[in-house]
């Protein structure tokens, strides 16, 4: 049945030719459009430099992305049917080619219409800006803007400022696509729908909190891009962020997008600054090194050539925050990620602290695991007696649940999720404004004292988890990395 939300809409969408929009934004508008939430009239609009007709991009998704997604021939040709390329040529002779853009939206106003900018940061503001000037931001307008939103605190603060001009701020979406994942939507329910964990969920009883993003692929072929961005920006400052602002927050007091992104941000604003000295013993950073058939972040084979900023760049990090308020008050949160890494696993690992006078021997687990992936699920990790008749020995044993197995459904790509909810006009898994400031807020002095300092990051071998560094991090305070205990 169709969504009562998906009204009729035309999506534009920048760099629609691109990456992005060929891995993940057509197959998910592919599942949507399969499951009924697409309205019938719903049009899906390339633009891109790339100067092809509408039937030339048909044949590329075609040949791209049908593969990728469930084979039923009716839906595809009808998929097919609503995908348009438009050329546009931002400082080109024709004003940027927006002419063939207001031709095709042109008699549509009625539409909901969404700019999707799936390109760099430094397009936003003149985007916006000539897309209004071409009369085609109408009052049912929204723009979605893809991460990095900026490199910085000022230039988010620009970008947001530009943006702003045109859109009011309930049009604005800034998307983070770990926020469209299941087990983070989920973290809501666990924590808002079960009585239970609340009591415990504060620093009398966890001991320290987990995020890890960990993935095995490099970085081939983003030199240019992962040069300026490096970890920090491209992972932490957003989606790592998010997860912890989704662990930390007080309960909201509705299920709305204001109450929620409300307590977000007093999260974000509660980070304790990490400045000066605190940097070196607060923030590791590392690079991978070749190992085996994997290159080296400085070998990999990239668009643009070796410079002082490839040397320099993190492609690892794992950073002590805190978050100074009643609630988590002497709680370390280890936020960790890097490329390059035996395993492609996200999760929050909540590790409660021990009993307080243990009668056996042995101990610990008392941890709540949320994987985000590769398989979305909940574990809570429990000590059990081994089965047998002698000394009681103790084991630590998972309690799990599969979203796969258990609702026995296909979990959904993250975009489909919110590319169903900028559809629908709902903001909630969209950072606001504040959010993305005060994250950079944070992150700012560690970027500082990064640039400002003579050492390099720490190499790591690839298919490894990370520098040495990482491990004193949690080391030095007796802990250690969830997937690294013996
Ligand atoms: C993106 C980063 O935002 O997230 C990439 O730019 C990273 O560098 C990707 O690989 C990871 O996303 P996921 O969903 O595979 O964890």
């Amino acid at each position: 049945m169709l969504s009562p939300t998906c009204h009729t809409a035309d999506l534009v969408v920048f760099g629609g030719t691109g990456d992005l929009s060929m891995r993940k934004l057509l197959p998910a508008l592919f599942h949507s459009d399969l499951e009924g939430r697409l309205a019938p009239e719903t049009r899906v609009i390339a633009m891109s430099r790339g100067g092809l007709t509408d039937a030339d991009f048909r044949g590329k998704v075609d040949a791209e992305v049908r593969s990728a997604v469930p084979d039923d021939a009716d839906a595809w040709q009808r998929f097919l049917g609503r995908l348009y390329h438009v050329s546009v040529d931002v400082g080109g002779e024709d004003g940027g080619g927006w002419s063939s853009l207001v031709k095709m939206l042109a008699g549509h106003e009625d539409r909901d219409r969404v700019f999707y900018l799936a390109s760099p940061p430094m397009t936003f503001g003149p985007f916006c800006r000539e897309l209004q000037e071409a009369g085609l931001v109408t009052p049912r307008s929204r723009v979605v803007l893809e991460k990095p939103l900026g490199r910085d605190l000022v230039s988010a603060q620009r970008i947001n400022d530009e943006v702003g001009e045109i859109f009011d701020e309930r049009q604005i979406f800034r998307i983070d696509h770990y926020l469209g994942k299941e087990t983070v939507q989920n973290l809501l329910v666990l924590r808002f729908a079960n009585a239970f964990l609340e009591p415990i969920w504060n620093s009398l009883w966890i001991d320290h909190v987990q995020i890890t993003a960990a993935e095995t692929v490099g970085t081939p072929g983003r030199r240019g891009y992962y040069d300026q961005a490096g970890a920090l920006r491209d992972m932490v400052q957003n989606h790592l962020l998010q997860l912890l602002t989704l662990v930390a927050m007080e309960p909201p007091a509705r299920n709305d997008r204001e109450a929620i992104r409300d307590e977000k941000v007093k999260v974000l604003q509660s980070l304790r600054p990490i400045v000066g000295t605190e940097v070196d013993r607060f923030t590791v950073r590392g690079q991978y090194t070749g190992a085996g058939d994997m290159p080296s972040y400085l070998d990999e084979p990239g668009s643009t050539p070796t410079t002082e900023a490839s040397r320099r760049v993190e492609t690892f990090t794992a950073i002590r925050a805190e978050v100074k308020n009643w609630r988590w008050a002497g709680v370390p949160f280890y936020l960790r990620t890097g490329k390059r890494m035996p395993y492609r696993r996200s999760e929050i690992v909540i590790q409660f602290k021990d009993v307080p006078h243990s009668i056996f021997p042995g101990g610990t687990p008392n941890r709540l695991v949320l994987r985000l992936q590769p398989e979305e699920g909940i574990e809570l990790h429990i000590m059990a007696k081994e089965p047998g008749a002698g000394e009681t020995l103790l084991k630590p044993v998972p309690l799990s649940l599969s979203f796969g197995e258990t609702f026995a459904a296909r979990v959904p790509e993250a975009y489909e999720r919110l590319l169903s909810d900028v559809l629908g006009g709902n903001p909630t898994l969209f950072m606001r404004r504040d959010e993305v400031e005060a994250a950079w807020r944070w992150i700012d002095p560690i970027l500082a004292a990064w640039e400002s300092s003579a050492e390099l990051p720490e190499p790591y071998p690839a298919g490894t988890t990370g520098p040495a560094g990482a491990h004193e991090l949690l080391g030095r305070s007796g802990r250690a990395w969830h997937d690294e205990e013996a």
